[in-house]
C-alpha cells in the first residue's frame, strides 16, 4: 500500500554537533522522527516531523494503565554507503505480537517498514560510518488517550526515533542468576517487548549490579530453576560440541538476533536445540568441563560473551574464550554491513533517494 507520509523537515540540522568518534549513550536523536496516530480505529496521518516533545494529556492512559510497547533495531551502511535494515519485518511482527498480548492495535507491517525506509533515508548521514556503529532505531507505540478507568484505549501513537549509537566492545559479562524476582510467568506478558516488563526489571538489575555482575539471568516463575533470558538478550550455552538455547515458551523474547544466531550456528554446521535447561544443569557442566561457551545475543551488542554466573553465592565459572561466538558475532556484523554476501535475504535496502 502506498501511504503517502508527509514530511515536514528542519530548518537547521544539529548533525555539524554529533563527534562520530564521542556518541553518548542514547541521548542524541538525530533531525527528526515519525509519527502516526490511531483514531476512529485506523491508523492516520503518518509523518515525518522535527524531533520534538510531544504534548501529552495528564491523563493519558499509558502513564497509568501501561499500555506501552516498543521494538529495537539497528540501521546500517554497506560498503557503497547505502543504508540497509536488519530484518525490519521480523521488528513488525514482534510489535503486532506484543501490541495483542496488550489489547493494542495492530500496525500494518507495511506501514511500519515504510516508515522506518522513510526516516531512515531522510536521516542517513547520521548513520555512523565507524566500524561496530550504527543507527540505533526506536519504534514504539502507546496509548495517548486521555480517560481514567480500565479499559483498552481507543487512541494510539506509533513512534519511530532514531540514536546514532557508537561502537560496542563486547566485554566479557557476569550475569547473576535471579531466585528472589522474576521476569515472566506462564501466561503472563514476558513475550511481549511491553516498558513494563523492563519497569519491573529495574530494581532486580540494580541489586544484581551493586552485587558486581552486569545483568540479571531470569529463572522461570514456578521453581527458580530453569533458564528465560538475560537483561536485554537471549542466551546460547556450547556444551561440548552443541549449542543449546531456552525455547520459545512464551515467558521469552522471541529475540531477532536469538534467531539470526541459531541460522548462522546450524549454517557453520552446528546442533542448535531450543529445549528447556536448568541452572544445575549448566553448573553441572561448568563441574565436569563439559561447558565450553555461553553467549548473550540481542541488537544493541551482537553477542556478548559470558565470563560467569553468579548462583546461590557461587559463581558458575564458563570460559575465558569464546572462539565461536567471537566468529558468529564478526559474521553476523559483516552481513549488517555488506561486507559478506548475505546469503539468507536478511538485509532491506531503504531504495529512496538520498539527499
Ligand atoms: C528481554 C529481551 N530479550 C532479548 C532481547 C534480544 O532481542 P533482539 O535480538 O530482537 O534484539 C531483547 C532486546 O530487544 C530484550 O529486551
Amino acid at each position: 500500500m502506498n501511504y503517502n507520509i508527509s514530511i515536514s523537515k528542519v530548518e537547521e540540522s544539529n548533525l555539524d554537533q554529533l563527534d562520530f568518534n564521542n556518541i553518548p549513550l542514547g541521548t542524541t536523536f538525530t533531525d527528526h522522527m515519525f509519527i502516526c496516530d490511531y483514531e476512529n480505529g485506523e491508523w492516520v496521518n503518518p509523518r515525518i516531523v522535527p524531533m520534538g516533545l510531544i504534548p501529552t494529556h495528564p491523563a493519558a492512559m499509558a502513564l497509568h494503565y501501561g499500555q506501552a510497547i516498543f521494538e529495537g533495531m539497528k540501521a546500517y551502511k554497506d560498503t557503497e554507503g547505502e543504508p540497509m535494515l536488519f530484518r525490519p519485518e521480523q521488528n513488525a511482527k514482534r510489535l503486532n505480537l506484543s501490541a495483542d498480548r496488550m489489547g493494542m492495535p495492530n500496525l500494518p507491517e507495511d506501514l511500519f517498514v515504510e516508515g522506518l525506509k522513510e526516516l531512515v533515508s531522510l536521516e542517513h548521514n547520521w548513520i555512523p560510518p565507524q566500524q561496530g556503529s550504527a543507527l540505533y532505531l526506536r519504534p514504539f507505540m502507546y496509548a495517548d488517550e486521555p480517560f481514567i478507568g480500565m479499559r483498552a484505549a481507543t487512541h494510539y501513537k506509533f513512534i519511530i526515533m532514531a540514536s546514532p549509537a557508537g561502537p560496542f566492545f563486547s566485554k566479557r559479562i557476569k550475569l547473576w542468576a535471579e531466585k528472589q524476582f522474576i521476569r515472566a510467568a506462564e501466561g503472563g506478558t514476558g513475550e511481549a517487548k511491553a516498558a513494563g516488563n523492563y519497569a519491573a526489571a529495574i530494581r532486580p538489575t540494580e541489586l544484581a549490579k551493586a552485587k558486581g555482575y552486569d545483568q540479571v539471568l531470569w529463572l522461570d516463575a514456578a521453581e527458580h530453576k530453569y533458564i528465560q533470558e538475560v537483561g536485554t538478550m537471549n542466551i546460547f550455552f556450547k556444551i561440548n560440541d552443541k549449542f543449546i538455547t531456552p525455547e520459545l515458551d512464551g515467558c521469552v523474547l522471541d529475540g531477532i538476533t536469538r534467531k539470526s544466531v541459531i541460522d548462522l550456528l546450524k549454517d557453520r554446521g552446528f546442533e542448535v536445540t531450543e529445549r528447556k535447561i536448568t541452572i544445575n544443569e549448566i553448573q553441572e557442566a561448568s563441574k565436569d568441563g563439559s561447558l565450553k561457551e555461553a553467549f548473550g545475543t540481542g541488537t544493541a551488542v551482537g553477542i556478548a560473551y559470558i565470563e560467569r554466573i553468579g548462583y546461590e553465592g557461587d559463581d558458575i565459572f564458563v570460559s575465558k574464550d569464546s572462539p565461536i561466538g567471537i566468529e558468529i558475532n564478526q559474521r553476523l556484523s559483516d552481513i549488517k554491513t555488506g561486507k559478506i554476501e548475505d546469503k539468507f535475504g536478511w538485509m532491506l535496502k531503504t531504495n529512496k533517494e538520498l539527499a
